[in-house]
């Protein structure tokens, strides 16, 4: 057990626990983060994404002692009232369906456009491929990024 020191959101967090404890359980049961989902556990869905210093990064397989040395944002942090780019090109294109693996879709997709504002039908692929839905939303990702895109 050790003392972390977070920086979530713009805010600092200090939590107690294993330095092996990975960020996504630090996030939902520490701090009660619950936007970021549990999928797979093995970094093969994407559900549990969040921003480390702006990437995209699988949070289940990220431990607390590693992330505490970075800057970390969660769908919670990306904007104040729902109102980011992505997550209205999600709204307007209605692209949830039961809606699990969506924080981890926004997540990487906000990352994709911080780091390349226009991105390719392939960067897009590129930039997603690692975020599993079951619902099969695929196409209405793309397009949403695309109306989010420059
Ligand atoms: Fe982390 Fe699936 S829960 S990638």
């Amino acid at each position: 057990m050790a003392t972390y020191n977070l920086k979530i959101n713009g805010k600092k967090h200090q939590v107690d626990v294993d330095e092996s404890t990975p960020l996504l359980w630090v996030l939902r049961d520490h701090l009660g983060m619950v936007g970021t989902k549990f999928g797979c556990g093995v970094a093969q869905c994407g559900a549990c994404t969040v921003h480390i210093d702006g990437n995209a990064t699988r949070s289940c397989v990220t431990p607390v002692s590693v992330a505490s040395e970075y800057t970390i944002t969660t769908i919670e942090g990306i904007s104040e009232n729902g109102d980011h780019p992505v997550q209205k090109a999600w709204i307007e294109h209605d692209v949830p369906q039961c809606g699990y693996c969506q924080a981890g879709q926004i997540m990487s997709a906000t990352a994709l456009l911080k780091n390349n504002p226009s991105p390719t039908d392939e960067d897009i692929d590129n930039a997603m491929s690692g975020n599993i839905c079951r619902c099969g939303t695929y196409t209405r990702i793309k397009k949403a990024i695309k109306t989010a895109s420059n």
